[in-house]
């Protein structure tokens, strides 16, 4: 099989800030609480005429300048994203046309927090197969049109951008995807959901007025989990590979809360300049945060090529997981 590596990358965050301060006059909150509680100042929130897949387009041509080819070279292109522009067509139809990504096929992905590293899994994987040359797989999310913003619990914790990978064949065996291990737990299903507008309550006077379409939360449950499953996830998969957290060079989580990231580093011993934490900058961006993550790490000098690098997330359903790479650019 062929290796597959990720070839490019390019990211887009609308210009928009809110920050701690501006969330202290809408609801009761303080900036001390957010920082403390979850390391976030600010977060970019999309105009009202900017949905998921305009994002999603912006951070596609960067990528796509980058490697310096065109949209009707790609084979493939996934969006991994909870939040379409609408159910269907999928968010990959609006974008392919977009791009003008003329040959493609593709398909959206959700898994909440988790949807941008199952679809750099399966982006690899069609890769590998031998079937695909070139794979776009985007996350985007505009969060702030789920978000309630008179929910101090919720509100306070997402941001909205997009980032996109693009992944192709490696010509050297040892970069690219090395293993990766993901695992879904639905018991968890009520922690974390937007209960409405689905096939089992559709939307209804009813279910606008009691807020069902907004995210709900029970944020212990989840912070308990998360803290659990992203070590364990990177746990098993560096032990199975006869590594530990002292060979990875640089360990990429979603980023939800900054402390669910610091537990994680710490019990795999693994030292801060080698742990990417930009959860200050743009709160939770669902399926951004692992593209935007990276673009910093690159761009600061802190994932070069040859690195090994571990990418985990956790989020709703549950979805978990962790995947390995050694950084080809
Ligand atoms: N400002 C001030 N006080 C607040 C706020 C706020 N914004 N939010 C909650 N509080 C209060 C609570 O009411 C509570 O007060 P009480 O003790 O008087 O009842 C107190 O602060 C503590 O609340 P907790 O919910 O216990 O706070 P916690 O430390 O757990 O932090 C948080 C909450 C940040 C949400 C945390 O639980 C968390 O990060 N959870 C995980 C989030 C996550 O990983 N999500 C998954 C990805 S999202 C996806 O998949 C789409």
């Amino acid at each position: 099989m062929p290796k597959a590596k990720i070839s490019a990358l390019g990211c887009y965050v609308p210009p928009r800030l809110l920050t701690n301060f501006d969330l202290e006059k809408m609801v009761d909150t303080s900036n001390e609480w957010i920082l403390e509680r979850t390391g976030i100042v600010e977060r970019h929130i999309a105009a009202p005429d900017v949905a998921t897949s305009d994002m999603a387009v912006e951070a596609a041509r960067v990528a796509l300048a980058q490697r310096g080819i065109e949209a009707s070279d790609l084979d493939a292109l996934l969006v991994c994203t909870v939040t379409p522009d609408m159910y269907f067509p999928s968010t990959a139809c609006l974008v392919q046309h977009r791009l003008g990504a003329k040959k493609v096929w593709g398909f959206d992905l959700i898994a909440a927090c988790s949807s941008f590293l199952y679809g750099m899994g399966v982006g690899a994987h069609l890769v590998m197969a031998g079937t695909h040359k070139k794979v776009l797989v985007i996350g985007a999310d505009t969060m702030s049109r789920i978000i309630d913003y008179t929910d101090r619990s919720t509100c306070i914790l997402f941001g909205d951008g997009a980032g996109a990978m693009l992944i192709e064949p490696s010509e050297d065996d040892n970069n690219g995807l090395i293993d990766f291990l993901y695992e879904i737990d639905g018991s968890g299903g009520d922690a974390l959901k937007m209960p409405a507008g689905g096939s089992r309550m559709p939307p209804s006077h009813d279910t606008v007025e009691k807020k069902l379409h907004y995210v709900h939360q029970d944020g212990q449950a989840v912070f308990k989990y998360a803290v659990r499953k992203m070590y364990e996830a990177c746990r098993e998969l560096l032990a199975r590979n006869n590594m530990s957290g002292k060979d990875i060079g640089c360990l990429i989580c979603h980023q939800a809360n900054r402390r669910i990231i610091q537990a994680t580093a710490d019990r795999l011993g693994m030292p801060p300049e080698k742990v990417i934490i930009n959860i200050d900058r743009y709160g939770n961006t669902t399926s951004a945060t692992l593209p935007l993550a990276t673009r910093d790490a690159v761009t600061e000098g802190r994932l070069k090529k040859g690195d090994l690098v571990v990418y985990a997330a956790v989020g709703a359903g549950f979805t978990a997981g962790a995947s390995l790479w050694r950084w080809a650019y």
